[in-house]
């Protein structure tokens, strides 16, 4: 028991350690520019059922799914219950780390 206890904490403690270090990995500061030009078009006014940039309310239950799982499903796009999401905001030309970047910055403006 006391065994399978540790092993336990021990994976806990990693799976924070990793999210500490996704965090690190992106840049919200270069994010604002992608944001500007291309995420703003809905987050900005909640268009389509976007959540707003700054709308806190709105924001806690999604950034509660981790910085990971938000870039992710950014990057593919996804369906969900206020509206569409298009992949990579719907411009094809961004970059995996250009996308991770200006979800940072949304989430960054949004807790
Ligand atoms: C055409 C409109 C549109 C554009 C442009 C857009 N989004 Fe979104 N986004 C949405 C909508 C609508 C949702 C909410 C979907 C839902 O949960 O029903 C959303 C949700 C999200 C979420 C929350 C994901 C979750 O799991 O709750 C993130 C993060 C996000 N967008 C990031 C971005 C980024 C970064 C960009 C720019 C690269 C961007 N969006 C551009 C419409 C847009």
């Amino acid at each position: 028991m006391s065994r399978f206890f540790s092993t336990v904490c021990c994976a806990l403690f990693v799976v924070s350690m990793t999210s500490v270090d996704a965090e690190a990995a992106y840049d919200a500061a270069a994010g604002q520019k992608t944001y500007d030009t291309t995420c703003a078009a809905c987050h900005k006014g909640g268009l389509l059922g976007a959540p707003k940039l700054g709308d806190k309310a709105a924001w806690a239950p999604r950034i509660a799914q981790g910085l990971d799982v938000l870039v992710s499903k950014s990057i593919k796009g996804f369906q969900g219950k206020t509206g569409t999401m298009p992949a990579r905001g719907g411009d094809a030309k961004l970059t995996d780390a250009q996308v991770g970047n200006s979800v940072a910055y949304l989430v960054g403006q949004s807790k």
